[in-house]
């Protein structure tokens, strides 16, 4: 009797979409409509302090709960300086800015990353360089960076460059895939040898940890995001982490125009950016910020449930965090085994199919025609992953099956 008609659904040996989509429902049960991959929780002082807003009149870019995000961003990371600004990518761009990143640089990143990274390198004028990614991080893999630089870079007079394109390299920018940190220390320490800046791509992570230390705060200049789809949001927003005074105070300086404080007088003394946060926003980040332990500890219970099902299907493995580190799980990841890449697309569609909002990982950036002429590493385990990754719903407001 042939396998196929022992196990039913069984399409390949060591392989069964259904058991795949089974194993979800175990997780976090049968959906009732479209479980989303990650909606916001309102469950705190939003209405209140968004009410709060509204009566002060004071809704647009100053206002004390701007003020007061920040100050909460500071003490949730411990980073001694946070700027809010009004999304992510501009909280990118103006870190490579600040790192000194400037029109005809290279900015070494992941080819597995959200456009928003590899955007705010062009924004600056600058080309992004690709190195390949870890499978244990999902994240720029340190081995392969060191190999890279090894292989391409030169210090020099005025910085260290790219032999084969003569360009200076200005910062390294790796970015917390779903909230996993990276090999951070291993990254930092040839940031440090080949003197680049280090520039961390952490809008992901808000919560996680690397060797007890939030992810961000050690960083010269990392960039946090508050979209709606992220672990808090404002809306839109992101904010500006540093550990450095000075470069806290530009930052600040660089995202609200660059307009030198007087009580009318109208003087911009550079050529800033309109990147401030509304205070509007700010409000919704305080009550969600307030929440922020509520959250991890319950997306820590539902990757726990995904962990436990995907233990016992064979051709898939959960993406649990790094050795050494706490995810926030911002989004929960399986991985196919790459015999059962070509599968990917149908589990898409029968998980979708029945009620899990699952989804791909981004198309990788050297694929992209605006960065197809970027210069890169070899690039094989971040396109081992983008075949056969799925990320699954990963809201803190899902309960498990067994709560
Ligand atoms: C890795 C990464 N970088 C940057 C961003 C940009 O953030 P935003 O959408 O707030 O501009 C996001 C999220 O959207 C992201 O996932």
């Amino acid at each position: 009797m042939s396998e196929a008609m022992v196990d039913g659904p069984v399409t390949r040996s060591g392989f069964d979409q259904e058991k795949i989509v089974d194993a979800v429902r175990r997780a976090v049960g049968t959906p009732n409509g479209i479980l989303g991959l990650h909606e916001p929780v309102f469950a705190g002082n939003e209405i209140a302090y968004l009410e709060e807003c509204i009566k002060s009149t004071y809704v647009s870019s100053v206002g004390p709960f701007v003020d007061r995000f920040e100050r909460m961003l500071e003490e949730v990371t411990g980073a001694k300086r946070a700027v809010a600004v009004v999304n992510g990518t501009a909280a990118l761009h103006a870190c490579f800015r600040l790192a000194g990143v400037e029109p005809g640089d290279e900015v070494i990143s992941p080819a597995l990353t959200f456009i928003a990274t590899t955007n705010a390198i062009a924004y600056c004028g600058a080309t992004p360089h690709f190195v390949d990614s870890s499978l244990e991080t999902l994240g720029m893999d340190a081995r392969a960076l060191g190999v890279r630089l090894d292989a391409i870079a030169q210090k020099t007079a005025t910085g260290t460059i790219n032999r084969e394109t003569g360009r200076r390299i200005a910062a390294i920018a790796p970015m917390h895939t779903f909230g996993h940190p990276v090999d951070l220390d291993a990254i930092a320490a040839l940031a440090n040898d080949w003197n680049i800046a280090l520039v961390e791509d952490a809008a992901e992570s808000l919560g996680s940890t690397y060797k007890g230390r939030a992810v961000g705060s050690q960083a010269r200049l990392a960039a946090l995001s508050f979209n709606g789809n992220k672990i808090v949001t404002t809306g839109g927003g992101g904010a500006i982490l540093t550990n450095d005074e000075e470069l806290g105070r530009r930052a600040k300086h660089l995202t609200t125009t660059a307009k030198l404080p007087h009580k009318w007088a109208f003087v911009h003394d550079e050529i800033g950016f309109n990147y401030r946060l509304p205070n509007l926003n700010a409000a919704l980040g305080c009550a969600q910020l307030e929440q922020l332990d509520g959250f991890l500890a319950s997306k820590r219970k539902l990757a726990s449930a995904y962990e436990r099902v995907f233990a016992e299907v064979p051709g898939v493995r959960f993406s649990r965090e790094p050795a050494g580190t706490t995810s926030n799980y911002w989004l929960n990841a399986i991985l196919l085994d790459e015999a059962y890449a070509d599968r990917r697309d149908d589990l898409l569609a029968a998980l979708n199919d029945a009620g899990f909002g699952a989804r791909p990982v981004w198309t990788l950036m050297h694929k992209l025609p605006m960065f197809a002429q970027s210069p890169r590493g070899d690039l094989s385990t971040a396109e081992s992953i983008e075949r056969r990754l799925i990320n699954l719903p990963s809201s803190a407001s899902i309960r498990t099956r067994d709560e």
